[in-house]
């Protein structure tokens, strides 16, 4: 009996020394305190062969054993779980593809709102900003926009409460930055505008707008020609020719719409540009003497154009778009691409 517990003490000793992992740890108290078939059960069943006074001194033997082994293995878990984490990793397997990063990239009309900027900004113009919340003096009254102007009517315009409104147009930032600078200036001002549309493919009661103000001594009709024209052979990266067709606006005189030479059929006439050669992108005009009253500039003495664009106009066009929806239910198949 004493020559078969030293036997089990040296095996036991050998093979903690060794256990590596739980898994080992599990497998070693299995094999020693296994209730069926645990070297240490064993042992305690055999005990029942014995004689009294024998059967007394090999049990204390073997509960030694029993003590030593429970230490032993409690010890060897301590070990284990004290183990710095990288030894118990699996191996980098360097075969195995990278997880997949998905960069996200700016939203389509950020792109061409930075591509609008950095044309403007190139040619020296300023980045001016305003409110989305107007006064109807900045919105509509400075701007020459008389009470009964129709653009007033609540059909077009959202009101807040106190006489405040939604902005319309990017108008009124041209008047808070003549109010607040000297000529020269020359700024743009991009933001969103707000009208009470109907939300379809061409329409929404949200979008965007590009300002742009020229002011200063002997600004005439030709710059606001030649500088609307590159800045269109600039955004659209080809050679398009620029028409002015007359027309009316309150804060300028005198005023016109202004249109590209197609750029689907470079003029001859397509489904894009409804057989006409042509295509709308906003409106434009010297600035009305009436709005230089407004800011205390003496029209005698300075003169300016301005113009508008929309942004959403220009993204569609550039890349094909139809449904200007698109650009708001954040479909990351659509917003996924890059517009460069
Ligand atoms: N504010 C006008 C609009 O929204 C566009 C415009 C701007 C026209 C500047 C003339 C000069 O329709």
């Amino acid at each position: 009996m004493q020559a078969r517990v030293r036997t089990i003490r040296e095996q036991f000793d050998r093979e903690v020394a060794g256990i590596g992992d739980t898994a080992a740890l599990a497998a070693a108290r299995v094999r020693f305190l296994g209730r069926k078939e645990g070297l240490l059960t064993l042992l305690l069943r055999d005990l029942r062969d014995l004689s009294g006074a024998e059967r007394a001194a090999a049990g204390r033997e073997v509960n030694a054993l029993k003590d030593h082994v429970e230490f032993g293995l409690a010890a060897a878990a301590e070990r284990l779980a004290q183990a710095p984490a990288a030894a118990t990793l699996t191996p980098l397997e360097a075969s195995l593809p990278g997880r997949l990063v998905h960069p996200g990239p700016l939203h389509p009309l950020s792109q061409v709102r930075d591509d609008i900027e950095e044309i403007f900004l190139e040619m020296g113009f300023t980045l001016e900003h305003g409110p989305e919340v107007e006064t109807d003096r900045y919105n509509f009254a400075a701007l020459n926009i008389g009470e009964h102007h129709p653009a007033r009517d609540s059909q077009d315009t959202f009101y807040l409460e106190n006489g405040l409104l939604l902005r319309t147009h990017t108008s009124p930032v041209q008047v808070r930055a003549m109010e607040r600078r000297r000529p020269p200036i020359a700024m743009v001002a991009i933001g969103k505008v707000f009208r009470r549309d109907a939300f379809d493919a061409t329409h929404s009661p949200v979008f965007h707008q590009v300002e742009g103000l020229v002011v200063d001594e002997g600004i005439t009709f030709a710059h606001l020609k030649g500088t609307l024209e590159h800045f269109c052979r600039r955004v659209f990266e080809r050679e398009v020719t620029l028409r002015l067709r007359p027309s009316f606006f309150p804060f300028v005189e005198p005023g016109a719409e202004y249109d590209i030479s197609c750029i689907f059929c470079s003029g001859a006439g397509c489904s894009r540009c409804k057989g006409s050669g042509w295509i709308e992108l906003g409106g434009t005009g010297m600035v009305h003497p009436a709005v230089f009253e407004q800011v205390g500039y003496d029209p005698a003495r300075v003169s300016g154009f301005a113009f508008g664009l929309g942004i959403e106009r220009i993204a569609m066009l550039k890349h094909g778009i139809d449904d200007i929806r698109l650009f708001y239910e954040n479909d990351l198949r659509f917003l996924g691409q890059s517009f460069a």
